[in-house]
């Protein structure tokens, strides 16, 4: 198993947690547990992804989006906070983000999240929109595309408020189904808005399988998986307890 060695503390950490969520894992042959180096993966390895909680505009170096893992954003990113997940490629997985010490409505602007991963081949997901003081967003569909492989793209898909339809907590913001942020817990309110978030795989592995799980969710039209919780094999909860500075890398 390859660890991560540099001097920084968070690698340290972050190797630590990484390891012990994937311990029960059988077929998992990716040993790259950094979100910031390049891997090749097979079905049914783990894969590990960050999750950077920020404003939009620290995202982005003279208007280029660049990855949180690029040291170039390392101070608009201080103030953002981190997560990571080792999901097992093409199984559908729910990633629960506990926001106690984070509340996404307080960056400027209002909260956006991006996915990434990889260095050479950095990829990074579009900034999304996740809460200001008027609506939180607590429920994401998150795709990862490979090629043989190799990630390709991260893209955050929405169904339209489909699975919001009808129901009075909810309001329909940009396509996507969010809630009032006075009605939150944070805001002395009734509503749990902690952000989960499902991730599903499309494309193929390294061996030109082909990844399925989005297929079937895009199918089966069931983009709300939080209500069929104990239907998920895998529910992946990660605290934002790690800070930016571990996106520096050894090598
Ligand atoms: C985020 O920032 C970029 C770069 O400044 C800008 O082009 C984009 O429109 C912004 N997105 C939103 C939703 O504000
Ligand atoms: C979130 O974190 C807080 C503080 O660490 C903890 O008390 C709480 O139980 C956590 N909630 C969940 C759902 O894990
Ligand atoms: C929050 O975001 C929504 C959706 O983009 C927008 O309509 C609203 O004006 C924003 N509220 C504030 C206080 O910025
Ligand atoms: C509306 O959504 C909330 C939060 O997910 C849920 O607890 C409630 O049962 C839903 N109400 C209806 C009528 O579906």
């Amino acid at each position: 198993m390859e660890v991560v060695s540099s001097g920084c503390h968070g690698w340290v950490l972050l190797a630590t947690v990484l390891i012990a969520l994937s311990v029960g894992a059988e077929a998992n042959a990716n040993s790259v547990y950094s979100p910031c180096m390049d891997t090749t993966v097979l079905k049914n390895d783990g894969f590990t992804l960050g999750l950077v909680i920020a404003s939009n505009r620290s995202f982005f170096l003279n208007r280029v989006q660049l990855s949180p893992c690029d040291l170039r954003l390392q101070d608009s990113l201080r103030d953002g906070k981190i997560a990571l997940f080792r999901p097992k490629v093409d199984e559908i997985s729910l990633l629960l983000v506990n926001h106690t010490e984070l509340n996404p409505e307080n960056f400027e602007g209002g909260g956006y999240a991006v996915a990434y991963a990889g260095k050479k081949q950095a990829v990074v997901s579009a900034p999304h929109f996740l809460a200001n003081s008027s609506y939180r967003i607590t429920s994401l569909s998150l795709v990862m595309d490979f090629d043989q492989g190799r990630l390709r793209s991260i893209l955050w898909k929405n169904d339209g408020c489909k699975s919001c339809h009808g129901n009075s907590s909810f309001v329909c913001v940009r396509g996507e189904c969010a809630i009032r942020s006075t009605n939150c817990k944070e805001a002395g309110g009734i509503v749990d808005c902690s952000l989960s978030i499902q991730l599903t795989w499309s494309g193929t592995d390294q061996r030109q399988q082909v990844l399925s799980s989005w297929y079937q969710m895009s199918n089966l039209n069931q983009y709300s998986l939080y209500g069929l919780y104990s239907n998920l094999k895998s529910t992946l909860t990660s605290q934002f307890n790690f800070i930016i500075r571990s996106t520096k890398w050894s090598n």
